[in-house]
């Protein structure tokens, strides 16, 4: 692993402060300072920040850009899955946490851990998941209202929560909804008499999805990405 990733991975800095700390001298790598950001860290290597010494999160933890055209699944025999497109060692260890359709992309999160997973995907957690909408036709007012004060679903014994819509123009909106049923959101904006025409998931909770991440690509969650959707004991 690159010394400026595993700074960020194991202390919870962004990216560029890792490097921006690497580059001030304050990374020490087996007690000797080291500026290169790019440089590789040997295994079992002792890399200090400030003198504090730094360790990588146990278990996996990836954020993938999911790109239209793989399902959501560890393994299926006739359709390329999200877990296909990591190396194998990587795929053998994760599942996913927090499913999308075969044609929504965007923030996938692949982990090893099971209870990270069930504290990401859990009922009574409610962890708010950010997607952006294209929609068919102009959402109108009452649409909107609907929709952020709850919604009747066919097949679903309650409403849906009230769900926060952020207007980026007339056919394009913001939707954070709290639950992960089936198709939901597809299903909320065809209860008001819209169609979704692409969706993307943009964040869970803190976790947004990294701009640098092209589709089908992923990276490692940071310490601090992890830790924000976890519940305090
Ligand atoms: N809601 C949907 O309808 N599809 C997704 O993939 C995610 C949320």
């Amino acid at each position: 692993m690159r010394l400026d990733q595993f700074v960020s991975n194991s202390s919870g800095l962004s990216r560029k402060d890792s490097k921006r700390a690497i580059s001030a001298g304050r990374v020490r790598v087996d007690g000797k300072m080291t500026k290169s950001a790019n440089s590789r860290v040997p295994e079992h290597a002792k890399v200090t920040l400030d003198n504090q010494a730094l360790t990588l999160p146990d278990g996996l933890y990836l954020m993938m850009n999911k790109p239209a055209g793989v399902i959501s699944a560890t393994n299926d025999s006739s359709q390329p899955t999200a877990i296909d497109l990591l190396p194998p060692e990587l795929a053998r260890q994760v599942h996913i946490a927090g499913r999308l359709d075969k044609d929504t992309t965007g923030l996938l999160l692949l982990t090893s851990d099971g209870q990270w997973s069930h504290q990401v995907t859990s009922p009574r957690r409610a962890c708010p998941k950010t997607y952006r909408v294209t929609l068919a036709e102009p959402l109108d007012e009452h649409a909107c209202q609907a929709l952020e004060q709850g919604i009747e679903l066919k097949g679903e014994q309650k409403p849906t929560l009230p769900a926060q819509v952020l207007q980026n123009s007339a056919t394009e909106i913001e939707l954070t909804i709290r639950e992960g049923k089936y198709h939901q959101v597809k299903r909320m904006l065809a209860a008001v008499g819209n169609h979704v025409v692409s969706l993307h998931r943009q964040s869970i909770g803190d976790i947004i999805l990294d701009p640098a991440l092209a589709p089908g690509h992923y990276r490692s969650l940071t310490a601090q990405e992890i830790q924000s959707v976890v519940e305090p004991d």
